[in-house]
């Protein structure tokens, strides 16, 4: 590709040409036969925006999550192993979250450490976990985050165990070591029959991992407390219950249940359950400012994206995933000029048809 990228999906193929094609396959693949990888995408494409017109002479992107303020409502999500992308990886991707104001968070499964991170910007940070089976090596983590200064804890609960990833199966997919373990486990697990992604997980992560283990992280730290993997008003309800500060709808880019619903198709479920007594973010399927839009009018705070970060990360390190945030921004922007609507705030229900309003 001669030119200059001009959108996030042509991030996507200048990332294909950079990447050795074990770690592309590694970062754009999902589950099994992919259906949900591709539905998260495709979903949005039957969503219609509904415009409105006129007066928007002044937009205002900014907004807030957990009190933070940001330039626009889109972060970054966790997503594992930086460095196999760009040999600054996560610092890379942290600077780009400063420069555009926005907040970072960082995997639990990082090539930086949760130090270098902290210290190299000042950008908002929120510190991703699993929940490891040796539990004072995830406290350990906890409270070093704390320690350097991240704002919020984000448990992934949708990873008792790792989904199958055919492509990183075929691939013998090989992880380095994970830097946040050192001198505590190693993470370099050998499998005969895939990925030692997949050998370190069943190794390590706790799959008896239940709601009231929700308290024990509460006891352990101050931070507010998100959980990341939420696709049913059943779940969204007893996160409720068990007093998280925010849940982040997401199917995990379709890498874990395949055939799970693509993830915009059940953010108004989650949303209708809240009823507005924690903030809903909302992952999956992010590619353009229309797809931003769209979840904000169906009641996202903010959205994270996953892959288009990376894949700005490998095409062009910290520079590419600044301007793929920016390229998100514009659109959004764009879509909020075409929209009559000078501010998130303004963004309605009544701006967007789903599939559902039209057949009912
Ligand atoms: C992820 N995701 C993820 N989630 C998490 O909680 N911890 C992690 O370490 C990772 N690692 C990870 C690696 C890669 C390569 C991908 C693509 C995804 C899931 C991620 O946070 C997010 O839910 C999805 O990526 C969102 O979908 P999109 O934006 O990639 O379509």
């Amino acid at each position: 590709m001669g030119a200059e990228p001009v959108n996030v999906n042509e991030f996507e193929k200048l990332a294909r040409q950079a990447l050795p094609k074990m770690f592309y396959d590694h970062y754009r693949g999902g589950a099994e036969d992919q259906h949900t990888l591709k539905e998260n995408v495709e979903a949005f494409q039957r969503i219609m925006i509904r415009p409105r017109i006129l007066d928007v002479s002044r937009i205002d992107l900014s907004t807030t999550v957990l009190g933070y303020k940001i330039s626009a409502p889109i972060m970054i999500a966790p997503t594992a192993r930086h460095k196999l992308a760009h040999p600054q990886g996560e610092v890379a991707t942290a600077r780009a979250a400063a420069s555009c104001n926005t907040i970072m968070v960082l995997s639990y499964m990082s090539t930086c450490t949760i130090e270098e991170v902290a210290s190299s910007c000042n950008a908002v940070l929120f510190f991703q976990i699993y929940m490891y089976k040796r539990r004072d090596i995830t406290a350990k983590l906890v409270q070093r985050a704390e320690t350097c200064g991240y704002k919020a804890i984000v448990l992934t609960v949708d990873t008792p165990r790792l989904g199958r990833r055919e492509a990183d199966i075929k691939n013998k997919m090989i992880a380095p070591q994970l830097k946040n373990f050192e001198g505590l486990i190693s993470t370099e697990v050998s499998s005969d029959d895939g990925s030692n992604v997949e050998a370190f997980v069943r190794n390590s992560f706790d799959a008896s991992l239940s709601w009231k283990d929700i308290g024990w992280l509460r006891s352990i730290t101050k931070l507010p407390l998100l959980i990341k993997g939420v696709v049913t008003h059943e779940d969204a309800l007893k996160a409720i219950e068990v007093g998280v500060d925010g849940i982040i709808v997401s199917n995990h880019g379709g890498r874990q249940l395949d055939y799970a619903p693509a993830t915009i198709s059940v953010l108004e479920e989650v949303v209708d359950a809240v009823k507005g007594k924690v903030p809903v973010l909302f992952d999956g399927g992010i590619r353009r400012g229309t797809d931003v839009f769209k979840a904000l009018a169906l009641g996202a705070q903010a959205v994270l994206i996953g892959r288009p970060a990376v894949y700005g990360l490998a095409a062009k390190g910290e520079d590419g995933v600044k301007r793929v945030i920016e390229m998100l921004k514009d659109e959004l922007e764009n879509t909020m000029a075409f929209s009559g609507c000078p501010t998130l705030k303004d963004i309605s229900r009544n701006h967007v048809r789903t599939q559902h309003d039209i057949l009912h």
